[in-house]
Formats: C-alpha cells, structure tokens, sequence
C-alpha cells in the first residue's frame, strides 16, 4: 500500500473538511455552503461512506480529501500529501522535524492510553471501591482470566483520580486531553471524563491501545456506553473491537463473525470463538469492511434480533456488498477471481440469534448452539429474500417485481451455478413466477456482463503477471495509453462528444497522485509545442516520480489504432466507477430526503450510467 493510501486510511474526510468549514450534518451525511462558489443554499457535500465530497451546485466538480485541501488550500500536491501525512501520523520519507514532533505526540498519546489501561486494571484488580464492579464483573460471567487479555478496569467515581495519577508520571495536561481521557471545561480547568465506570480498552489492530469503551454500572444509567471522543488515534468507524486478538483466527479460520458489542466479543473469546470482533454499536463503514478483508473474504454478520439491529445489519451488508462488488468486478479484481465472473468474491452469512439473544448471552449460556448458529448461519440470499417477503405485499404484481429486481444480483453473486438455480427455484415459487422468467431475467443480466467482460481484449491479451498489475490499476492503465500517445486524450475525448458524455477530466481520477500527473499532463498538452513524456518528467514534483515510472513501465506495443480503443475504454470504465459512486450518494441524499433536486440529479446520473454502460457494449464487445 502506498503512502497515499496509507494516509487515506487513516483520515476522515470529514474530520479534514470540518477543519475548514463547518459542516451541517445532513442525515449520513454532511452538508455546507460550498467554500469554491458563491451560494445561499447548501450543495456542498461530505460522505462518509464514500469519503468523498462533491458540490452539486455551480462547481459541480468532487474528489476525495488530497483534491479538497488542494483546492481550499491553494496547495500543490507535495504540500497538501506532507500536511496530510502528518495529520495523519504516517511517515513520509525524508522525515521533516514537523513529522518527527507528530509522530513523538502520537507516541506520547498511546504511551497516556498504555498507562491509563494499567491504572484502570489496577484498580478493578484492587480498589476496595471496586468491590461492587467485581461482583459485576463476575457476575456477567467474565473470567479473572478474561479480565486479565482484555485488560478490563475500573474509574474512580471521583473527578481527579486519572489526572493526578497520569501527571505524577510526567503526562501534560494537553496529551491527556488529546488522549481523550480529560475533558477541558471553558474555563481551562479539566477532570476526568470516564468516571465510576467498567473501563474496556480499544486497541488498534496492532494492539496498541486507542481508546475506551466504559459501562455504566447503573442500570439506567446513561449512556450505557461512554467511548472515547474521536481522537488523532481513534475513530470508532474505522477501528473494530477486538481486532487485535482475532486477527489470526480470522486468518486461521479464514471467516470473520461481526458482533455488535464488546461484551459479545469478550464472552466469545472466553468461549473459545476467537475469530469474533465488534462494530461498536455503529453500522458496518466501508473502511471496516476493506480491513476486514485484508483477513478474509468470508463474513458472518450475526445480528441483533430487535429491528434496529436488523436495519442495522442491512445497512452494514450494503456496505460490504458495496465494497466488495466494487472491487469483484471482473476485469479489475486484482485477486484473479475471475472465476467468479463478476460475482462478489466474498461470501455473507447471516446468524440470525433466536429473540432476545445477545450473542453474550446464548455464548455463556450455550456455546454448542453459537457455535451451531454459525456453521449454519445462512447464506444472505436467502435472509434478503425473506426480508424482502415480510416487507412488501408478493401480491402485487408491481412489488412482486420489485422483489426480483432486487434479488438479481444477489442471486448473480451465488458462485455455484446449481446453488444459484436452486435459489432461483425457491424464489420464483414463493412469488408464484414463471421459474422460466426468472431464469431468463438472470441469464440476461449474466450476458450483458459477459458481454462487457469479453470486450476488454486489451486487458485479456497482457502477460498474466502484467494483467494483474494493470486490472488492479484501472487509472494507472489509462494514465499509460495517455502519455504513450499525445493525440490520445482528444480521440476520447472526441469519442467522448459523440457519446453525448463530458469530456474527461481532473476529477475523474480518484488518486490524488493518478490526478496530479494527469493535470500536468494536460499542462504538457497545452503548453508544450511537442509534447512527450519527457517534458512530464520534467514538470512533475519527484513526489510523483514513482507512480510515474510504476506507469510508464508496462510495456505493450500495439498500433495506434488498438491504443485509442484502449484508452476510450479504459476511460468508460472509469467514468462508469465514478458514475455508480455517485449513484450511491445520491441515494443516500434521496433516503434523508433533504435536498429538492436530489432526484432530477439521481435521473441524470442514472441516464448517463446507462450512456456509459450503453457505449461500453457498443464498441467494444463485437471485436
Ligand atoms: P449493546 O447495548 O448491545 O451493548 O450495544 P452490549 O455490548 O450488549 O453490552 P451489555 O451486554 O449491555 O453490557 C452494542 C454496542 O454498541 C455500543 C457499544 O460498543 C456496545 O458494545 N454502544 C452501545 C455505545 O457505544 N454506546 C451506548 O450507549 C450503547
Ligand atoms: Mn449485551
């Protein structure tokens, strides 16, 4: 992974943009009068799911949080990829001394939490007003043990305990606070913030400690959970609990269980199921799902019996549907799944816990039958359709057919085709279809897929070991038929045209160093009586130096003819990534309902979705 996308990792874009302009939050959403034109009603948006911001108004131009402080900032891409790494606590090369004092706070900040933990423990170990939590403790069935890998804890009721331990020990009041483990009154005075509470420890995945989650003893108390604000460490969308034990198991085990909460986690380690980590309370992001699949491609999701939790559970399979489906298309999955052929890559199961389960619960009580939930836990398929079938009225024929639309991918993404036709069997009888018409609707929507697959020959002629790199890299493969051959960026464009679609532009790219070359390509285009690569060379900050030769090396030596067809294609595609980014945060505007024009723009999106997909078929999948 490169640097770039080590600092995106790590980065919220709306930490970053909130920094700049204060954001409205708009639903998931965030919303602000756009900071690039001049406006009186709020078209400026941040998604979080996406980490993307977009301005529907009079710029109507985007981009991921590189592109954005660029623009606000004036700053050039060395500037804006230093700034951001250091906000970010990764490590550039050479190191500046700025770097160095954000990577030694950093330290420092763990170093805090480190402390913290040990105090805590400490005192639920010994405190004799910890008496109470003991038993607490104990009689949620927690292990002494357990208590000792998860290095529970207690806080004193009192306002100061925390403070006057951590500053004996040479702590600042500043670290504390940006430890999140003080809290700064107006005055400037400060106490601590987890008070008589049981202390859970947050590590990252490499187990250093981020954070705390701290439960209220109080049966009423509220909130149940207080968690750490969000901190230059933690963020609790971007982290799961317990990812630090469970990494190998997952690995092992090849298979994540997802919980909800860290009590199910804890009671699932103590049980032997240490493949289980949680969510914290908030619906699966994206960036969970992409962590997770560092691990494996085989999710359970074991849900919460109440409604919210299934809601919840739907959102967050979206998410990985989402993520992953993005990636499993075809051409570009680096992973060479083509043998899923577009399929999702990854497999969803569903737990579903019997009412009034807590995954803690049924664990302690019997973990033959977890254990059993999960060997069975059933495909998604099936769980979507039930869903779907409890919603809407199969009697109607228009809901009927809204069923199947939205059972076609799901049933696209069953690798097994005798799985699949079982699946579609059970469908179409309990909605008394024509199996035959759904047969039919599946094969369809499987042809047009093949279609577009056998259209990339370009791609499918490469060297096995070179097609890996380039499907992974769809940006950086058009970057390369663009500097192979000047007169390249006007054919697509003028092929562009005559599709009725937009030309192509800086904000088509979606990595800031992919969108920096093409910029000073275009300079080198317009500038530059003859324009080569080499004049590039010269023009670009050596920041980009090595993506630039990563591009420039995949050789292939095709007419020019072949070239140009390559790069229009390359350039729907990624045209067509974009668009269906975009299609999603429209539609999570759409759900919030909070923004008038919201559907006018979700029509024009799908329109030239359809224009792209339309093209994509048209020229490219006869030869
Ligand atoms: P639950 O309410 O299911 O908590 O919330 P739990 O883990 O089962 O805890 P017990 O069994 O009541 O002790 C699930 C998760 O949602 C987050 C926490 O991460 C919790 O583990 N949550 C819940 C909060 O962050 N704040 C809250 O107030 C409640
Ligand atoms: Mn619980």
């Amino acid at each position: 992974m490169g640097v770039v996308d080590d600092i995106k990792e790590r980065l919220d874009i709306v930490e970053v943009i909130s920094s700049y302009l204060p954001l409205q939050k708009s639903g998931r959403n965030f919303k602000a009068l756009c900071p690039f034109h001049s406006e009186k009603t709020p078209s400026f948006y941040v998604f979080p799911d996406s980490q993307h911001w977009h301005c529907f108004g009079g710029c109507a131009e985007g981009g991921d949080v590189f592109s954005f402080v660029m623009k606000h900032q004036g700053w050039d891409f060395r500037t804006a990829l230093e700034e951001l790494a250091r906000r970010a606590g990764v490590e550039l090369r050479p190191v500046t001394p700025d770097q160095v004092e954000r990577k030694e706070h950093l330290d420092q900040l763990r170093a805090a939490l480190e402390e913290a933990v040990r105090y805590y423990h400490t005192l639920l170990l010994h405190a004799p007003e910890a008496e109470t939590v003991r038993a607490y403790v104990a009689r949620r069935g927690l292990t002494p043990e357990t208590v000792q890998v998860f290095q529970l804890g207690y806080s004193l009721p009192g306002w100061d305990g925390l403070r006057a331990y951590l500053t004996g020990k040479g702590f600042t009041l500043t670290d504390l606070i940006d430890a999140g483990l003080l809290i700064e009154r107006e005055d400037g005075t400060t106490y601590d913030r987890f008070r008589d509470r049981v202390m859970i420890p947050i590590r990252d995945a490499r187990g250093q400690p981020i954070g705390f989650g701290a439960r209220t003893l109080d049966p009423d108390g509220v909130p149940k959970y207080l968690n750490s604000p969000q901190t230059a460490l933690f963020d609790k969308r971007r982290n799961l609990y317990g990812l630090d034990l469970a990494g190998r198991a997952i690995r092992d085990e090849d298979r994540a269980v997802i919980v909800e909460g860290y009590m199910d986690v804890m009671q699932a380690y103590q049980a032997g199921f240490r493949n289980v980590v949680a969510q914290m309370g908030t619906a699966l992001t994206e960036h969970q799902v992409r962590h997770l699949q560092r691990y494996t491609r085989h999710f359970v999701l074991a849900l919460d019996p109440d409604a919210a939790g299934v809601q919840a559970t739907l959102r967050g399979l979206e998410v990985v549907r989402e993520t992953l489906a993005r990636e499993g298309e075809p051409v570009f999955d680096p992973r060479g799944l083509v043998g899923y052929e577009g399929r999702l890559g990854a497999e969803i199961r569903i737990l579903s816990l019997p009412q009034g389960h807590d995954p803690d619960v049924l664990i302690k009580s019997d973990p033959e039958r977890w254990a059993a939930l999960v060997a069975e836990a059933a495909p998604v398929i099936g769980f979507m359709f039930q869903r779907l079938l409890a919603q809407s009225n199969p009697d109607d024929p228009k809901e009927r057919a809204e069923i199947v639309k939205r059972m076609l991918p799901l049933l696209r993404d069953v690798p097994d085709p005798v799985e699949r036709e079982a699946h579609a069997q059970q469908i179409a009888r309990a909605l008394g279809v024509q199996e035959r018409t759904l047969m039919a609707q599946l094969h369809q929507a499987e042809r047009q897929s093949a279609h577009r697959r056998q259209g990339v020959t370009g791609l499918a002629a490469a060297p096995p070991e070179q097609r890996a790199a380039l499907q992974a890299d769809l940006e950086g493969y058009f970057l390369q038929v663009l500097f192979r051959y000047p007169p390249m960026l006007r054919q697509v464009n003028d092929a562009f045209e005559e599709m009725g679609l937009a030309p192509v532009r800086f904000d088509d790219f979606d990595d800031p160093v992919d969108r920096a070359l093409f910029e000073a390509w275009e300079a080198v285009l317009w500038e530059d009586e003859y324009p080569s690569v080499g004049r590039l060379w010269e023009r670009v900050a050596d920041t980009l130096f090595e993506r630039l030769q990563a591009i420039l090396s995949f050789a292939d030596d095709w007419a020019n003819e072949r070239w140009a067809r390559e790069g229009i294609r390359a350039a729907l595609y990624i045209r067509k990534r974009n668009l269906k980014r975009r299609g999603l945060e429209l539609q999570s505007l759409m759900e919030e309902a909070e923004w008038a024009d919201v559907g006018a723009s979700m029509n024009e999106n799908a329109q030239t979705l359809r224009y792209v997909e339309q093209a994509l078929a048209r020229r490219w999948s006869a030869t």
